[in-house]
């Protein structure tokens, strides 16, 4: 294996420190809080940071309001988004005001409108709204290279050069297939499958059954990268917690792949990091 060219140590550490914000969030007053919404297929996060950008809550939850990047659940979106602001208001006594969020690369013409009026009907103030893989770049910082979003309904692929993102996708292939894949396999439901697939005590055994589409993934990746000049992969996305699943994608793109230690939480705080205070009417 090449040696580590983006250096995760920084992702890592707030990742860690998210992860233990959500079981005990910290309380100490600040004088403002900026939260990240990730309104995803397969899952709702909030991420909350303080004054200085350093994680204090959060909280998620698996739910079924949006598809493909797309809100096909309007009123249960906000509903979610709504009850999980409220779960973290409660816990740090305050008011949650400032938020931002994300779409899928290439929806926005269609459904930026959605996920803001999302947003804005749960109670926040949107001051950014940016596309997810970029988000999860505001806390990876990747100047070249290639940064996979794999998540539940799409795959999100971003390619920077210099700092600046040049060529951004969206692909219809996510964690929902992987689970349809061992739902069939199994002869159990979509919910079971994507439970067993989610206890990494069980990635040895269906990572054979599941590297047919993991393969069919690295090729949307390749097809998309081919052309720039792209030495580095990092991935991040729910369904990038599959264990061996960048040593598959290496091995199919022949591009060096690498995922940080936790790559569900990235997007949500990326998110989260590019939240100010200045609000979009
Ligand atoms: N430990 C794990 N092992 C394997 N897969 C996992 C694990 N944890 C979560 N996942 C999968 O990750 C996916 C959710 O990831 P994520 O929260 O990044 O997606 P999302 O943001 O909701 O979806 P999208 O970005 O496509 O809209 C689900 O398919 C889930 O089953
Ligand atoms: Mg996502």
């Amino acid at each position: 294996m090449s040696k580590e060219r983006v250096n995760f140590a920084q992702c890592d550490e707030l990742v860690q420190k998210f992860e233990e914000v959500i079981k005990k969030p910290i309380t100490k007053k600040s004088s403002v809080y900026y939260t990240g919404v990730d309104l995803g297929t397969a899952c709702v996060v909030l991420a909350v940071l303080d004054e200085n950008y350093k994680p204090v809550a959060g909280a998620y939850r698996y739910a079924d309001v949006v598809r493909d990047g797309m809100v096909v659940d309007y009123i249960g979106a906000v509903n979610i988004v709504r009850e999980l602001k409220k779960e973290i208001e409660e816990k740090l006594n305050t008011e949650l005001l400032y938020a931002a969020a994300a779409i899928p690369p290439g929806t926005d013409a269609l459904d930026s409108g959605a996920i803001k009026n999302v947003v804005q009907a749960a109670g926040f103030e949107l001051t950014c709204l940016l596309d997810e893989p970029t988000a999860a770049n505001a806390v990876l910082n990747i100047e070249n290279g290639a940064v996979v979003d794999i998540g539940g309904g799409t795959t999100g692929i971003s390619i920077l050069k210099d700092g600046k993102v040049v060529h951004v996708v969206d692909e219809p292939t996510g964690g929902t297939h992987f689970s349809l894949v061992l739902s069939g396999a199994y002869k159990i439901s979509f919910k079971e499958a994507d439970e067993f697939k989610r206890d990494n005590k069980n990635h040895n055994e269906i990572l054979p059954l599941l590297r047919p589409v993991v393969e069919k993934v690295a090729s949307i990746i390749n097809s998309n990268i081919n052309g720039y000049d792209v030495k580095e992969i990092s991935l991040v996305g729910g369904t990038c917690c599959l264990k061996g699943i960048e040593e598959i994608i290496e091995k199919k793109t022949g591009v060096y792949t690498h995922k940080p230690k936790n790559p569900m939480f990235v997007t949500p705080l990326g998110i989260a990091l590019s939240c100010t205070q200045d609000i979009i009417e």
